[in-house]
């Protein structure tokens, strides 16, 4: 079974990810990490993130080892990866790294902006999740102070709102809900509440309800 998940950041999609991988026995990839991998791997080059040529060198040499790093978090990095993620050259680089994941046995969940519109179109079960601006950045404020950043909530909600338009614009494979996938808002859910919405639509869809 492959599940893709979608959404803008801060949505609160990697968490529903990672738990209906272990409700399913399904392994997880978060692929906007391979992204921040990237532009990590850009910005401690001081490489222009727009060299297109150089980030698509990196994205296919990259090594899955460094997405543990926890630096990959970073609000500068999330930023930053938004930037280099429009460059077609290097979602090409990566689309056969994610397919791959996706296929092995039994299969997997793979959230990120365009698992189910363009990494994995034939995927079992399709959820894009959504959830307000000013509760997706009180969500990554929390999470950047637990890790001992400093945030600020307008700043945080400002970078997100910037990101979103950016992923949502961009010409290749932007963010957007694919017409078969199951809509979850996310705003007013906690944890338990939206692993059991989501826990339902996968279930629903596999009952061809
Ligand atoms: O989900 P995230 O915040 O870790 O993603 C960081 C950036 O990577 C996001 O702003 C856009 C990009 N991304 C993408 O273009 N496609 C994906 N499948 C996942 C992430």
């Amino acid at each position: 079974m492959i599940i893709a998940i979608d959404g803008p950041a801060a949505s609160g999609k990697g968490t529903l990810a990672k738990r209906l991988a272990l409700h399913y026995g399904l392994r997880h990839l978060d692929t906007g990490v391979i992204y921040r991998a990237v532009a990590k791997a850009m910005l401690d080059a001081g490489a222009d993130l727009n060299d297109e040529a150089r980030a698509a060198m990196v994205a296919q040499t990259l090594d899955p080892a460094t997405f543990d790093d926890p630096a990959l978090k970073s609000q500068e990095v999330g930023a930053a990866a938004s930037v280099v993620s429009a460059l077609p050259k290097v979602r090409e680089a990566l689309v056969s790294f994610q397919r791959q994941f996706a296929e092995q046995p039994p299969g997997a969940v793979l959230d990120g902006r365009d698992i189910g519109t363009v990494i994995c179109p034939q995927a079992d079960v399709k959820i894009f999740v959504v959830a307000d601006p000013a509760v997706r950045a009180r969500r990554r404020t929390l999470e950047a102070q637990a890790r001992g950043e400093p945030a600020d909530e307008a700043v945080v909600l400002a970078d997100i709102l910037k990101r979103d338009e950016r992923d949502r614009n961009r010409a290749a494979a932007p963010l957007k809900q694919a017409d078969d996938a199951h809509l979850l808002d996310n705003s007013h859910l906690d944890i338990e509440s939206g692993v059991r919405a989501a826990i339902d639509i996968v279930e629903a869809v596999r009952a061809g309800r």
